[in-house]
C-alpha cells in the first residue's frame, strides 16, 4: 500500500456548510485503479443512468444469476414497484453456490472472530454446505416459501446461514436485534405472524454471556404458532428445551443432506420484513423483495466499496439492522467478497480490539458508524497507534450525519490520510444506498453523503413541492423508483402510502430534512419526524412513550431527544406521575429498567424529569417542539400562544436548571 496522501484544499466559498471543511480529491493511485475513475466519468454515467434508469438497472440486474430471465424492468404504478417481472432468481444461489462453484470455491467468505478470541474461516465451499444442509433442516420441519421465521441471533457467522437458508427456500426471515427485549419479540411475531424461531444460547458481549433464549420463551408465552425453535450451541450455559418444539441446531444439521438445488423464486418474492421505528404507533414491518433488493445491494456494494476479490472487507454492524442485512449479507457475498465478522463489543479487552483485528485480518475496507468513531475518539489516539493500519484502502460511514471532528479523527488516525471516506445515506426503507461519494471518483467534504447514486433522482423540495435553491433547507425526496426500495410495511398497504408518498404526489419521501450546496452535494440535516437517531438507531418517540405509560406509576409522558457527544442524540423523558405515586431517584431507576425491559436497553432514558404537567394545546396535544427547545438550548424560543396552560413552562424552566 502506497502511502500517497489524498490532498485538501481549502475552498474559499460562501457555502456555510462547506466553509467548515477541506475537500478531498481521491488520490491519483485510488482512481485510477476504480471502477469509475473520475468526476467525469461519474457525471457521465449520472446523467443516463437518470435518463434511461431502466437501462442502467437492467444491466446491473444481469449481472446476477437468474434461473429465468427478466422480461421487463420496471412496473412503477405508485406506490407499487414491480423490477424485473418474469424473471426467477434464488438469492442464495447469487451469494453462494455461484461462487462456491466456481475459482471462488476456496475463497474466504466468512473470517468470523468471537469476542472471547476463538476464529473461525468459513469459506464459499464451506458456506453453501452449511446453507444447504440449513434449508433442508428448515423443510424438514415443515417451514415453507412465504413463511416467516423469526431470527433472534448473536453475531455468529450462523445468523448468516439462517438468513441465506430462508432465502433458499423461499421463506421470509425477519431478524429481530439481539438487544431487544421479549416484548418487542413478542410485537414482531405477532405482526409478522411468523411459525419458526432460530436463535442461541447467548453471545458473548463485553466478557459475559448475553442469553438470548430466555426472551424468546417468555415471548412463547402469549403467542402459540411457533412450531420449532433451532437453537445454536454458542455459549454453552444452560436453556431450558422444550420436547419436540425446541431443537439443536447441532444436532438436526448433523443428520441434514447437504445437497440442495436451488428453486428460482418470482423476482418479487418476499425475500425479508425488518421492522423499524416511525413517529407513530408500532415499529413497521418494512417490506424488502428478491430480485430488485439485490441488484441494489449487489450494485452498490462494487461501485460505492469498489470491492475487489482481493480486498478484505469488514463492516461492524449487527446483523439485526438494515446494514447487517444489506453490507454485511447480501451486497457482498453477492460480490464474492472476503468478509470479517465480529461477534462483539468494540472495546473488549479494550479500546485496540477493532485495530487489532484489521491488523490481524489486513482488512482493506471498513466500514462503521459515527457514534462508534466519537467513542474512539474519547477512548484516545494510543489505541490505533499501537497496530499496523496500513492495509486499509477505503473508509465507510453510515447511520447519521458525520460530524467533521469525527470525519478528520477516522481521516487521519484510521486511515493514515490515505484512504477515501464514503459517507453512505440511505434507510432501512431504501435497502441500499442512495447517496454517497464514488470513491475513485467523488472529493469528499466531511458532514456531505455528497451526491446520488447512479439511477437515484435525489432532491430538496420545500412544502409547496418546489425545489430548493442551493443552501436552502428542504425536505429530501426521490423522484424515481429504484430496484431495491421497501415494497410495502408488511400487512398495512394504506400506512406505506401514507407515510412515504403522500407529501408530494408520486415521489418517495424519506423523512429527513437536507440541503443542496452549489455544487449539488447533498448535506443531511436530520429527521424530520418524531424519530429520534440514538447511536445510529432508530427509536420512535411514540414508542417509548407508550413503554412508560405501560408502568403503573405513571399517568402521561413525553419523549424527545438531545444533543449527545458520543450517542449522537440522547433520550429525554418526560413524566407525570398518577395520583399516590411520588418522584424518586429509585423511581427514576425503575422506569428506566422498565423500558429496558419493554424495548431494550438501547431505548432507555437518559434523562427522566417528573413534572406536575405537560405542554399541551388546547385541544390536548402534547407540544413535543418546547420540550425539545428546553433540553436543547434551555429555553423556549418559539410561539407559546397556542398553550393551554403557561405556568408549565415556567416549572419546566426550573426543573432543568436542577
Ligand atoms: C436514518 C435511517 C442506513 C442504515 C442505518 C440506519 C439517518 C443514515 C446517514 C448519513 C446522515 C444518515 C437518516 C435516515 N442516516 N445514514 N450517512 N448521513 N444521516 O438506518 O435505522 O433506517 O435510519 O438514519 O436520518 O433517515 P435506519
Amino acid at each position: 500500500m502506497s502511502s500517497a496522501k489524498s490532498k485538501p484544499t481549502k475552498k474559499q466559498t460562501s457555502d456555510h456548510s462547506a466553509a467548515l471543511s477541506a475537500t478531498y480529491k481521491p488520490s491519483a493511485e485510488f482512481s485510477k485503479k476504480a471502477r469509475i475513475g473520475s468526476m467525469a466519468a461519474y457525471e457521465k454515467l449520472y446523467k443516463s443512468s437518470i435518463e434511461k434508469p431502466e437501462k442502467f438497472w437492467g444491466s446491473e440486474a444481469k449481472e446476477l444469476h437468474w434461473q429465468k430471465p427478466f422480461s421487463k424492468v420496471l412496473e412503477w404504478k405508485c406506490p407499487d414497484a414491480k423490477w424485473f417481472t418474469g424473471g426467477k432468481i434464488n438469492v442464495a444461489e447469487n451469494c453462494v453456490d455461484r461462487h462456491a462453484k466456481g475459482p471462488r470455491a476456496n475463497k474466504a467468505a466468512i473470517i468470523f472472530e468471537g469476542e472471547p478470541g476463538d476464529t473461525r474461516t468459513i469459506t464459499y465451499a464451506q458456506l453453501h454446505r452449511e446453507v444447504c444442509q440449513f434449508a433442508n433442516v428448515l423443510l424438514k420441519r415443515g417451514v415453507k416459501a412465504k413463511d416467516r421465521v423469526l431470527i433472534y441471533m448473536p453475531m455468529i457467522p450462523e445468523a448468516a446461514v439462517a438468513m441465506l437458508a430462508c432465502a433458499r427456500i423461499g421463506a421470509v426471515h425477519n431478524v429481530v436485534f439481539g438487544g431487544f427485549a421479549s416484548e418487542a419479540i413478542l410485537d414482531r411475531l405477532e405482526d409478522s405472524g411468523a411459525t419458526a424461531i432460530i436463535t442461541a444460547d447467548g453471545g458473548w458481549r463485553r466478557g459475559k454471556i448475553i442469553p438470548l433464549k430466555p426472551a424468546v420463551d417468555e415471548a412463547l408465552k402469549k403467542y402459540s404458532k411457533v412450531k420449532n425453535i433451532f437453537v445454536v450451541n454458542r455459549t454453552g450455559n444452560e436453556v431450558s428445551m422444550k420436547a419436540k418444539r425446541d431443537l439443536w441446531w447441532h444436532e438436526e444439521m448433523a443428520s441434514a443432506s447437504a445437497k440442495h438445488e436451488p428453486k428460482g423464486f418470482d423476482s418479487e418474492h418476499p425475500l425479508f420484513i425488518l421492522y423499524t421505528s416511525g413517529s407513530t404507533g408500532k415499529p413497521k414491518g418494512i417490506l424488502h423483495t428478491s430480485g430488485g433488493y439485490l441488484t441494489g445491494t449487489y450494485s452498490t456494494c462494487k461501485y460505492i466499496f469498489d470491492m475487489r476479490d482481493e480486498d478484505v472487507y469488514w463492516c461492524t454492524a449487527d446483523v439485526g439492522w438494515i446494514t447487517g442485512h444489506s453490507y454485511i449479507v447480501y451486497g457482498p457475498l453477492a460480490n464474492g467478497a472476503t468478509q470479517v465478522m465480529y461477534e462483539g463489543a468494540p472495546n473488549q479487552p479494550d479500546f485496540g480490539r477493532f485495530w487489532k483485528m484489521i491488523e490481524q485480518h489486513r482488512v482493506s475496507i471498513f466500514y462503521t458508524a459515527p457514534t462508534a468513531i466519537r467513542a474512539f475518539i474519547k477512548a484516545g489516539d494510543e489505541f490505533p497507534e499501537k497496530y499496523d493500519l496500513s492495509s486499509l484502502r477505503l473508509l465507510g460511514s453510515v447511520g447519521e450525519p458525520i460530524n467533521p471532528e469525527a470525519w478528520h479523527w477516522y481521516h487521519e488516525k484510521i486511515g493514515g490520510g490515505r484512504c477515501p471516506i464514503v459517507d453512505t445515506w440511505w434507510q432501512t426503507e431504501t435497502g441500499a444506498i442512495l447517496i454517497s461519494p464514488i470513491p475513485g471518483a467523488t472529493s469528499c467534504i466531511p458532514g456531505t453523503a455528497t451526491r446520488p447514486f447512479f439511477g437515484i433522482d435525489a432532491a430538496i423540495l420545500d412544502d409547496a413541492g418546489n425545489e430548493c435553491p442551493p443552501n436552502v433547507d428542504g425536505r429530501l425526496v426521490i423522484r424515481k423508483p429504484w430496484p431495491s426500495m421497501t415494497r410495502t410495511i408488511y400487512g398495512d398497504k394504506a400506512r406505506f402510502k401514507k407515510t412515504y408518498f403522500s407529501d408530494y404526489p408520486g415521489l418517495y419521501t424519506a423523512g429527513d430534512g437536507a440541503r443542496r450546496d452549489k455544487k449539488g452535494n447533498f448535506w443531511i440535516i436530520g429527521r424530520l419526524d418524531d424519530v429520534l437517531n440514538v447511536s445510529g438507531h432508530r427509536l420512535g418517540t411514540a414508542e417509548i412513550e407508550s413503554a412508560l405509560v405501560a408502568h403503573p406509576a405513571v399517568a402521561e409522558a413525553a419523549v424527545v431527544g438531545r444533543p449527545h457527544d458520543l450517542k449522537g442524540q440522547a433520550v429525554a423523558a418526560f413524566v407525570t406521575l398518577k395520583i399516590g405515586y411520588e418522584a424518586s431517584a429509585q423511581l427514576e431507576n425503575e422506569l428506566r429498567n422498565h423500558v429496558g425491559h419493554v424495548i431494550g436497553a438501547i431505548a432507555k432514558p437518559d434523562d427522566i424529569y417528573f413534572t406536575p404537567g405537560l405542554p399541551k394545546t388546547r385541544s390536548g396535544k402534547i407540544i413535543r417542539r418546547l420540550l425539545k427547545e428546553l433540553v436543547t438550548i434551555g429555553t423556549i424560543s418559539g410561539n407559546i400562544t397556542t398553550l393551554d396552560d403557561i405556568t408549565v413552562i415556567d416549572h419546566l424552566k426550573i426543573l432543568l436548571k436542577k
